[in-house]
């Protein structure tokens, strides 16, 4: 098995849709679906292109309501490029009859092949070999080259080449009464005899997006053929139609060059002038391939995941979840304002929005190449004023990032959702979910015990995590009777409890995750406070007006959370759960295929299930996911309260029973709990939740785009928990705890500037700083309990017996 195809035999029109996100091709900068040439938006097929940040607002009236979305916006089409024979009609896999459809894509080099012989309604053959690919290291460079033969006929031939700015945002049928048109023309036309121009703007937010094709056709030997062509603009539309001589048996190659530009790019004139430039420079497709080709393998060296064991299948799902991030997030994306939207750049489920996703996300990325989730950090910190004044308007101090964020860092999150199970439209609550900002503050820290890197804490770390401590200082109320901190009217991460049943106002009171993420937070923010020269530290508690007096506030309620507790021990996932109802699941599954959305199961059949035990999603045990044991014990001491030695294993076997994984997170984080207790159990969830988008478990939603978390979640439990890497106190910890089924596990990690590497079996250990980065330094390295300090070069063995 090659762990690097991921490929697709025969046409299954309903399975497009899942195709088309999973072969989704991207830089970092802009992301195409992978549907068909000659395919358009219907109930099957998605063309699709995301320019990371690029968003607009359109405002609906819903149900007497005036409601705003902002929205990623599906960018101009570059991909139409069609053949038929004169007089006859498109070739295309969904008219024609199908001989044959192969798709396959190169996860090593990034590059889309499809194979299809089509025969069209009067009989006639062609057979096309297309490859695509969206340049890596041309960020603004898209190809196409497709190679066709008419296998039984000779005579002229039309080819369409088209740039089609009259796209939609129509990914999610849910979200289509909600408005979907984003754009409106400003020019198309042709630039020479093989080139046109085609740029439009979003109606709302005015950002300028041009895209330039060039289209040229050549014989088997790369001659370039003389074809008439003829441009044909409309607004926002161009197209050329090209007219040549075909013969029977005979190949011919046309090959479409696109670039893509938009106003939010830096060091251009314009989107116009950059797109119109860069397609009459720019070189043929092999010439832009091979560079492509040469970038993703740099970028596949410091990324690769090795696995030996039976495990081939594995590996191969890996290695298509690594390949999605990457074509997420990029050095490209560096250069850009733009965070990691929830589904990456491959359909537009959530909007396009960034979420607490994040902390799945980035672990990977800091790991292997820091300055990226450095850049994805400053995206939140840019958006800081914002959250100053999302808290001052709910009458709180500090900062509140928002629960999804867009363009400018306001609460993106729906006010209402509809419910396809019932077509209800429901408010939604879900933006109470202030547990975002230990999100934030967990990603601060975790980048920076991996790098130490102290200008991005002076200049942008310190301020969002001093300011979110500040935060959830002034959410926290006093219990004057329990002696306790309390915060009240939040959510968790379940999202299937939005309130009390019988309470009016939504949200619950002190939430177990918030609750403890918030202490957590507090004592980061005496870290930073310690990390900062001290000149800087001045400047800053000054600058924000922290008093002591504040100081011992937070060091109070970092003491005097409170927790609630229930059937002796069980950590309540809120205040008052105990008091639910359990619902009877036996009931549920026998009714229903799936019961992974019991919300909307529930909410159609009139009930609700904030009246139930019941979790969308891991909540109380993501304390045990983000925190290490030795985190919970000392902030449990710190509260007051012990911390029991089998705590994970009772508080997971509860949680579990009554979780849906309605979220494609929640199988992946429980099979990290697992692992330490019953890595049989842990393995058996790691290939399920590896199978969320390949096999689509949440009922039809990778078509809307990839579960980003989940994917880079699963890549993370292999480095991070299977691998038993943890960065903390200025100390490496490795404590690798291999599944049987996983014999050996081999990967690069960059931790404070230095390339190490890891091989792990289960009777060796292996750990070899190189020194080639130009920053030598010794690293600190625990391997299971064995302190050591390893210089640059220095390789550490460790036999297991
Ligand atoms: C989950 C959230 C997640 C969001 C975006 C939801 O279904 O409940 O935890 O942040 O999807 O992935």
């Amino acid at each position: 098995m090659n762990e690097f195809l991921w490929s697709y035999s025969g046409f299954v029109a309903e399975h497009e849709g899942q195709r088309e996100a999973l072969c989704t091709l991207g830089n970092g900068y802009v992301a195409t679906r992978g549907a068909l040439a000659e395919a358009e938006a219907d109930d099957r097929h998605y063309p699709g292109t995301y320019l990371a940040g690029v968003f607009n607002r359109i405002t609906t009236n819903v149900e007497g309501r005036e409601v705003t979305n902002e929205s990623l916006v599906n960018a101009p089409n570059w991909l139409p490029l069609r053949f038929r024979a004169l007089g006859g009609s498109w070739f295309s896999a969904e008219a024609d009859t199908v001989e044959s459809h192969d798709l396959e894509l190169d996860l090593r080099r990034a590059v889309l092949t499809r194979k299809s012989r089509l025969r069209d309604s009067d009989g006639r053959t062609l057979s096309i070999t297309e490859r695509r690919f969206v340049s890596l290291s041309d960020p603004h460079l898209l190809a196409i080259e497709s190679t066709f033969v008419p296998l039984d006929f000779s005579g002229p031939v039309q080819i369409e080449s088209a740039l089609d700015g009259t796209v939609q945002n129509t990914g999610v049928a849910r979200y289509n009464d909600l408005g979907t048109d984003h754009l409106e023309h400003v020019q198309s036309h042709a630039l020479d005899d093989d080139s046109m121009l085609l740029e439009v703007r979003t109606n709302d937010s005015g950002v300028a997006i041009a895209e330039g094709a060039r289209t040229r056709v050549f014989d088997s030997r790369g001659e370039r053929l003389p074809a008439t062509a003829t441009c044909e603009a409309t607004e926002r539309h161009v197209r050329m139609l090209m007219e040549i001589e075909a013969g029977e048996g005979r190949e011919m190659i046309v090959e479409k060059v696109v670039s893509i530009y938009c106003s939010r790019d830096q060091g251009i004139y314009s989107p116009a002038v950059a797109a119109t430039h860069a397609i009459s420079v720019a070189e043929g497709f092999e010439e832009l391939l091979q560079r492509h080709v040469r970038s993703w393998s740099n970028v596949w060296d410091r990324s690769r995941i090795t696995l030996k064991g039976d495990v081939g299948h594995t590996a191969r799902v890996l290695n298509l979840h690594i390949f999605h991030l990457l074509a997420t997030v990029s050095k490209n994306t560096t250069e850009i304002d733009a965070g990691v939207p929830a589904r990456g750049l491959h359909g537009e489920a959530y909007r396009g929005h960034i979420f607490w996703d994040e902390l799945f996300i980035f672990p990977f990325l800091t790991l292997r190449v820091p300055e990226l989730t450095r850049a994805l950090l400053r995206y939140r910190a840019r958006r800081l004023g914002r959250a100053r004044e999302a808290a001052a308007a709910e009458g709180h101090e500090g900062a509140m990032f928002p629960w999804q964020s867009g363009s400018d860092g306001s609460e993106e999150t729906q006010e209402l959702h509809l419910n396809p199970k019932s077509g209800h439209w429901i408010p939604d609550a879900s933006r109470l979910q202030r547990h975002i900002n230990a999100a934030v503050v967990l990603n601060v820290w975790r980048y920076w015990q991996s790098t130490t890197d102290l200008e991005f804490m002076r200049f942008w770390g310190a301020r969002m995590v001093l300011e979110i401590a500040r935060f959830w200082a002034s959410l926290a109320t006093y219990n004057h009777a329990l002696d306790r901190y309390e915060i009240k009217g939040v959510m968790g991460p379940d999202e299937f409890h939005e309130g009390y049943p019988d309470r009016d106002e939504p949200g619950l009171d002190n939430n177990a995750y918030t609750n403890v993420m918030a202490v957590w937070c507090l004592c980061r923010a005496f870290d930073v406070l310690e990390i900062l020269p001290s000149t800087r530290r001045a400047e800053l508690i000054e600058t924000l007006g922290i008093s002591d007096d504040e100081l011992d506030r937070w060091g109070d309620i970092s003491r005097k959370m409170r927790l609630c507790f229930h059937d002796d021990g069980i950590l309540s996932q809120f205040e008052g759960y105990a008091d639910l109802k359990e619902l009877d699941w036996d009931s549920y599954r026998s009714r229903y295929d799936s019961i992974a959305r019991l919300d909307r199961i529930l909410e159609a059949e009139g009930d609700t299930p904030n009246a139930y035990k019941l979790a969308k999603q891991a909540d109380t045990v993501m304390l045990f996911y983000v925190l290490s044991t030795d985190e919970l014990g000392e902030i449990w001491e710190r509260l007051g309260y012990e911390l029991e030695p089998d705590a994970l294993a009772r508080n997971i076997n509860y949680y579990e029973e009554r979780t849906s994984h309605g979220s494609t997170l929640s199988m992946m984080v429980h099979a990290w709990l697992h692992s330490r207790l019953d890595r049989e159990k842990s393995w058996s969830l790691f290939r399920s939740a590896l199978e969320s988008d390949i096999n689509d478990v949440q009922g039809g939603t990778t078509r809307e785009g990839i579960h980003m978390g989940a994917m880079a979640g699963t890549v993370d439990l292999i480095q991070r928990c299977y691998g038993g890497i943890e960065t903390r106190r200025d100390v490496l910890y490795i404590n690798p705890r291999l599944p049987e089924e996983l014999h050996e596990l081999a990967f690069g990690i960059n931790y404070r500037r230095q390339n190490i590497r890891l091989e792990f079996s289960h009777d060796h250990i292996l750990v070899r700083l190189s020194d080639d980065t130009g920053h030598e330094v010794p690293v600190a390295i625990d391997v299971l309990g064995e302190f050591v300090v390893l210089e640059p070069g220095d390789t550490f063995e460790m036999r297991l017996d």
